[in-house]
């Protein structure tokens, strides 16, 4: 079975980051140059994977707009002659083919994904949320790929985090069965710390097989009445099974105000026409912290 789509969710509210995503969606926020949904975007696309499933919600039109054809920017720019700019705009709106579906109400990543239903039908496809930026020189989503084309059953990414820090993050608990790859015996949310011996974060990466979607059905509302994702995921995992995966990358919470910090520092440090001027600089301000 091969993956052909990703569902990127993008209908939450974003909280965290407010008041700056009072009117701009977060994922429109800008890490150097980019927006984040663009990093996401391109790495799907970067990974073979031909079409995006944007779930979106009232007041997210501009991420739409960000993938689509600008015919007055574009005929702007030509005749401008500035055509470094053009083609830099023709990327994004060639990078790939965006179907959009809506969530009336920001019920949970569960519940996100559930809505997707009739567009993914009955074939496996990846999940990429755009919160988790990955910096890895193979793409996350790509490296997942080759391990559902192996096992396949559905994968969800992992890291590892200091284990006084597991009360944080959705935890799985499982065998080792080759280097970086576990089969799921258990996923804990948030675990209380010193509960588990396992420090293996799930971050926002999955590959899912679509029988999701008849566990996503079963799946009872919980904390707060959202429909967890996780919860689902462990149905699929006690009825076909389930593996993690131990990405090679740097990941960054850039829904998260230090995580979006550390972002655009790493970006910027590997930018190639930045990145020099922007080492100095910090080299200075390090420099005069001493
Ligand atoms: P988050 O919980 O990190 O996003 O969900 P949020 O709710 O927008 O952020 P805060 O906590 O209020 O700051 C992870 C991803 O799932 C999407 C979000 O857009 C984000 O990309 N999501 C979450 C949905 O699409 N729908 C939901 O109901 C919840």
């Amino acid at each position: 079975m091969q993956v052909k789509k990703a569902v990127v969710p993008v209908a939450g509210l974003g909280t965290r980051f407010l008041p700056a995503t009072k009117v701009i969606p977060k994922e429109m926020l800008t890490v150097v140059d980019r927006p984040t949904i663009q990093y996401i975007v391109e790495e799907v696309v970067a990974s073979g994977i031909k079409e995006v499933v944007l779930v979106t919600a009232s007041g997210k039109n501009a991420i739409e707009d960000h993938f689509d054809y600008s015919f007055e920017l574009e005929s702007f720019l030509a005749q401008k002659g500035k055509l470094d700019l053009l083609k830099e705009v023709r990327h994004i709106s060639r990078l790939i083919d965006v179907v959009s579906v809506r969530q009336k109400e920001p019920l949970g990543l569960g519940h996100a994904v559930k809505v997707t239903r009739e567009v993914i039908g009955n074939q496996p496809f990846a999940v990429s949320l755009g919160d988790d930026l990955v910096d890895a020189a193979t793409p996350c989503v790509y490296q997942m790929l080759q391990v559902f084309d192996r096992y396949q059953e559905s994968v969800v990414a992992v890291q590892e985090v200091p284990p006084d820090q597991v009360d944080r993050y959705g935890i799985i608990e499982g065998e080792e069965v080759e280097d970086g790859v576990f089969r799921v015996h258990r996923m804990v949310e948030k675990p209380a710390v010193g509960t588990t011996r396992s420090n293996l974060a799930v971050i926002g990466r999955y590959i899912l097989r679509p029988e999701i979607f008849d566990c996503l059905d079963r799946t009872l509302p919980g904390v707060g009445g959202e429909i967890q994702l996780t919860d689902a995921m462990d149905i699929l995992r006690n009825e076909r099974g389930l593996y993690a995966y131990r990405f090679k990358g740097k990941r960054f919470d850039a829904g998260d105000k230090l995580g979006y910090l550390k972002a655009t520092v790493n970006y910027a440090l590997s930018h190639s026409e930045l990145g020099g001027s922007f080492a100095e600089y910090l080299r200075k301000i390090v420099s005069s912290l001493d």
